[in-house]
């Protein structure tokens, strides 16, 4: 408990001297999460990261979450220095698009506008018409979709048949997913809304088709932490890595919060939705960077100038 005191002294001291701001996700380490909030720095969703550190002022932004949110920082933000607790965590999404495989696939398909998820490297990035993220994707796939627009979605293919049966948009998936959602289990759910039977579920969109349609609420982690405060019920059973509880019982305090069940026997697999790259996140590591300036991110400029088009399309649209 001294050891996490003085760290998090050092980290907050570091930060002032750095003049460096801290963005983090809600699947990291809550001690990240406390940090980032006190200080002056944010803790969010990806889009709300995003837009975060594009507008802080700051000249280092320290990016706790997975590498393609410290990319699009760098990409938002070319001129800022953007530094990361560890450079290898990444995320099963962006590792299961591959950007030539990808750019494959669009050659493949010329006549599809490309929507991909913020879940994605640069290089893939900078082939897209745009980029979206869980918050805002369902809207601007309708929006294209209005055009007569069709559609070229990637990676996560629960994602995007959610969003295709709500838009009815004429969608060609990707079809890669995410190592925690892809976990949660339709049946077991069932049976444990048996147990809770007053109990809200809330379901991130990464969750296969059969958590989803049980659903109350399906969000972006920002989205459901705020339906965990405003619905009324005091029983919630949440489909999304286990690290956004934190927050969610801050937000709502009183109210109970139960994990959805996963593969396996929930009853012996405590933690298996979490996310062994969020994970990767830890004071310890944090400090160093701090310390050091050492995992600095870096994306080609040439693949910025491409991908920051994607981004902006988003922003624009969510303003
Ligand atoms: P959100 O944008 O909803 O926070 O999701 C990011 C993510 O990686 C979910 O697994
Ligand atoms: Fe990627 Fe899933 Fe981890 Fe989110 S929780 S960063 S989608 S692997």
């Amino acid at each position: 408990a001294d050891e996490k005191a003085a760290l998090k002294d050092r980290i907050r001291k570091l930060l002032k001297e750095r003049e460096a701001v801290l963005v983090a996700h809600y699947y990291v380490d809550a001690d990240l999460q406390d940090l980032a909030e006190e200080t002056g720095g944010c803790v969010s969703d990806s889009l709300e990261m995003a837009r975060f550190g594009r507008d802080h002022p700051a000249k280092t932004l320290v990016v706790a979450g997975v590498r393609f949110m410290g990319e699009t920082a760098k990409i938002l933000s070319p001129d800022k220095t953007i530094l990361m607790p560890d450079l290898d965590a990444t995320c099963s999404l962006d590792l299961g698009c591959p950007a030539d495989e990808f750019a494959a696939f669009c050659d493949a398909h010329p006549d599809r506008t490309v929507v991909v998820y913020a879940n994605t490297s640069a290089a893939v990035k900078a082939r897209a018409d745009w980029m979206v993220t869980s918050s805002i994707g369902l809207d601007i796939v309708a929006h294209l979709h209005a055009q007569g627009k069709k559609i070229l979605w990637a990676p996560d293919r629960h994602l995007g048949s959610y969003i295709q049966k709500k838009t009815g948009a004429d969608m060609l998936l990707w079809q890669g997913s995410c190592i925690v959602h892809d976990e949660f289990k339709g049946i077991e759910l069932d049976l444990l809304k048996n147990e809770y039977p007053h109990a809200k579920i809330l379901v991130h969109p990464e969750s296969p088709a059969s958590v989803v349609a049980m659903a109350d609420v399906v969000g972006s982690t920002t989205q459901l932490i705020n339906a965990a405060q405003t619905l009324d019920a005091t029983e919630f059973i949440v489909a999304t890595d286990n690290g956004i509880f934190h927050k969610m019982r801050m937000a709502a305090p009183g109210k109970t919060f139960i994990e959805a069940p996963t593969a396996g026997n929930s009853a012996t697999c405590k933690s298996c939705a979490h996310c062994p790259w969020m994970a990767m996140n830890g004071l310890r590591n944090l400090a160093e960077v701090l310390e050091t300036g050492k995992n600095e991110v870096f994306v080609d400029p040439e693949i910025g100038k491409k991908a920051v088009r994607a981004i902006d399309r988003m922003l624009d649209f969510a303003a």
